[in-house]
């Protein structure tokens, strides 16, 4: 029970990693605020943590809008007390070549992966601080913060700037007691890149780098996220955990 009574929000937990997350948070004693643009399946989430015996709400929201990320803070403070945990985790993705891409995908996909991050960081950093009693916060940035991969331009400068945001996040708040770390995983397998998984040649292009020999699993990035969130790692801040298989290592 390292999360004891901790609240937590976590961002597009309706499925894929977040849900994971939401999930190992619950098991771990957190009650959990899914927050989610769509709204069913966030509610289903929800479902799956309040049977784990902790208390959830499920909040319908799109991370790039500011009032609607303050109105699910506002909502967890008045429905569970308080808010301990922020895992930033909504995000797009999809492959577009370099010289096709549109201002509309560059625009949404840096405003999901990194505006989303800074709005669901500043409302809870801020309630945190008017709290009094700190707070963590996990960014979920990629291994595509630290290399490439083709059709992707977009997708690594929005994860590259979570990542760099996740350290001047830790340097501003660390007065305040609030911790802000990273996870950076690799190929997970989730909807948000199902058709390229469902081609073999891709996913042994991919099998292929990793020293490990597996993609990644949602549950694969449990761990460090409870971590991260943890006391145990409360000397630990601005710092990005790479779950990859190793895949940065070879
Ligand atoms: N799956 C991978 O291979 C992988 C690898 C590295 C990083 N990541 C990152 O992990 C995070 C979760 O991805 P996933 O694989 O679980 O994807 P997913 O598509 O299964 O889940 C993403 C969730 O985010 C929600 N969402 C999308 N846009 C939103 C918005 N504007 N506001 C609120 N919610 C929104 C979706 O409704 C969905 O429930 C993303 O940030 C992604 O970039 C994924």
């Amino acid at each position: 029970m390292r999360l004891a009574d901790r609240v937590a929000i976590v961002t597009g937990a309706g499925r894929g990693i977040g849900r994971a997350i939401a999930l190992g948070y619950a098991r771990e004693g957190a009650h959990v605020v899914i927050a989610d643009m769509d709204g069913t399946t966030a509610e289903r989430t929800a479902a799956e943590v309040r049977a784990l015996g902790r208390r959830a709400l499920s909040v319908t929201v799109d991370v790039t809008q500011r009032a609607q990320v303050e109105t699910v803070v506002e909502r967890t403070v008045q429905e569970l007390g308080g808010v301990d945990l922020l895992v930033a985790n909504a995000g797009v993705a999809g492959r577009y070549d370099f010289l096709e891409m549109t201002d509309e995908v560059w625009n949404r996909t840096l405003a999901v992966n990194l505006t989303g991050v800074f709005l669901c960081g500043q409302a809870v950093a801020r309630q945190m601080v008017r709290a009094g009693r700190g707070g963590a916060i996990v960014n979920i940035a990629s291994q595509r913060a630290e290399i490439a991969d083709r059709g992707q331009a977009h997708y690594c400068a929005s994860k590259g700037g979570v990542r760099v945001l996740t350290k001047a996040m830790a340097v501003d708040l660390a007065p305040y007691g609030i911790r802000v770390n990273a996870i950076g995983p690799a190929t997970v397998r989730t909807d948000i890149n199902r058709e390229r998984l469902s081609a073999p040649s891709e996913v042994e292009r991919m099998v292929q780098r990793i020293p490990l020999g597996r993609l990644g699993e949602p549950e694969d990035i449990v761990g460090p996220a409870i971590f991260l969130a943890s006391d145990e790692a409360r000397f630990v801040t601005g710092h990005c955990l790479f779950a990859d298989g190793g895949w940065l290592a070879g």
